[in-house]
């Protein structure tokens, strides 16, 4: 991460230190002087934006800790004295249930910002493939917390899920009891799922430490794809950077604070008020709004064990992503073709999501498959051809020109023209 920083120890102690353990230095090279292309958009804002929210998941979560009780008599009613006794115990936990939703949203737009860009493509594989690692990560932790407050929709979406194992062949079954310490979802699978709930998080925190090593040694990725080539293409972090993040953040506390304080229930579910019942299944079950489209990929296949494997695949072949991708063209500004296929795949993805919280009938099952087979045709076959088919614009020869061009004023972008004077 550093490497880049001109700091020199400006008194003893510093100097001290430095000789010791450089952490001023490495944080100056990482986020101080750190070189970074001048022509970033407020789609990059999206990874520190994630960082803030991870950060603000664990310190509710360790406050909420402090009050919840893992245990199947206990937990439901946990919640409700969070809820209603303890000093603004409400507030920590719509914070967290809602930054659940927001943390998703950002990662979402990180995501779909890296595939618009071509930021998972040389020299950033890694960084691309600890995101992707991050993403299982979030999307463990995720289930596992919605099952705490076990409410209706907490367990019966634990039987679903953790039953999913059972399609293994051979030792499904036994694999599946393991996990839920038992022969049904019941109080070891809670505490189980508490502990973990409580490690990943950190666990997420240490990844998310080697994925910003990681493209602070490619060096970030920008608009035109183009790799910075002299002074000229760059800014430090600070102050450019560390204020267009801070400001997005700030922008996107509006919206988390509008759904914690306005709607705090709206992205939930309102069977998960009503305490879990093992004799009553609810009449639709169905997971949080950010794992529909996986589960539309799920119920889309006929075949149990086959729909485990699809809904995986799908997140499996983001790993491959860099390799199946072969253009030598990184920005989607520059590929007219990919940029198509692009919206079109940010589509599906959506339908998928909508699908997904459909009754798994008729019409919508017909949608799904069609969808599913579009998820994986755009990775495995448009992806590879598209590299030889297409014929990029011509690249900008450097980020400074595409500035300028995009400008148009022969003026630095972020240079205030004259004001016009009325005569
Ligand atoms: C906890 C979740 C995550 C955090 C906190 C995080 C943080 C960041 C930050 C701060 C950056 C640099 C600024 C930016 O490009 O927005 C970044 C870049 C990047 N992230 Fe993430 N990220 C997360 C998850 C992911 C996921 C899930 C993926 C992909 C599956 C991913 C892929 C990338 C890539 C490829 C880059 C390099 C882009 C570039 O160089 O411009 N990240 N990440």
């Amino acid at each position: 991460m550093a490497g880049h920083s001109t700091y020199v120890p400006q008194n003893k102690a510093a100097r001290w230190l430095e000789k010791r353990l450089p952490v001023i230095s490495l944080v100056r090279g990482s986020f101080v002087d750190f070189p970074t292309p001048k022509n970033l958009n407020y789609w990059w804002t999206f990874g520190g934006i994630a960082f803030f929210v991870l950060v603000a998941q664990i310190v509710t979560g360790i406050v909420l800790a402090m009050h919840y009780t893992g245990h199947v008599d206990m937990a439901f009613n946990s919640v409700e004295h969070i809820m209603r006794d303890v000093n603004y115990g409400w507030l920590m936990r719509y914070l967290h249930a809602n930054g659940a939703s927001m943390f998703f949203i950002a990662v979402y737009i990180h995501i779909f910002r890296g595939l618009y860009y071509g930021s998972y493509k040389d020299p950033r594989e890694i960084s691309w493939i600890l995101g992707v690692i991050i993403f299982l990560l979030m999307m463990a932790t995720a289930f596992m917390g919605y099952v705490l407050p076990w409410g209706q929709m907490s367990f019966w979406g634990a039987t679903v899920i953790t039953n999913l194992f059972s399609a293994i062949p051979l030792v499904g079954e036994t694999i599946t009891h393991w996990l839920w310490g038992g022969f049904a979802v019941g109080n070891p699978t809670l505490n189980r799922f508490f502990s973990l709930h409580y490690l990943l998080p950190f666990m997420i925190v240490g990844v998310v430490l080697l994925h910003v090593w990681a493209f602070h040694t490619s060096g970030n990725n920008n608009p035109t794809g183009v790799d910075p080539k002299s002074d000229k293409d760059t800014l430090p972090f600070h102050p450019y950077y560390t204020m267009k993040d801070l400001y997005a953040i700030v922008v996107f506390m509006l919206l988390f604070a509008w759904f914690a304080f306005y709607a705090p229930n709206y992205m939930g579910h309102p069977d998960n008020y009503t305490e879990a019942n093992p004799l009553v299944t609810p009449a639709h079950i169905v997971p949080e709004w950010y794992f529909l489209p996986f589960y539309a990929i799920l119920r889309a296949i006929p075949d149990k064990l086959g729909g485990v494997v699809a809904m995986f695949g799908a997140i499996a072949v983001l790993f491959i992503l860099p390799w199946l991708d072969t253009s030598r063209v990184r920005s989607a500004t520059y590929r007219p073709i990919y940029k198509q296929f692009f919206w079109i795949f940010a589509v599906v993805c959506v339908v998928l999501g909508w699908l997904g919280s459909k009754p798994p009938e008729g019409g919508y099952v017909l949608a799904s498959r069609i969808c599913t087979a579009y998820y994986f045709i755009h990775f495995l076959v448009i992806l590879p051809l598209l590299g030889f088919f297409e014929k990029p614009k011509p690249l900008p020869a450097s980020i400074n020109e595409a500035v300028l061009e995009k400008n148009g004023s022969g003026q630095p972008s972020g240079a205030v023209a004259a004001p016009e004077t009325k005569s």
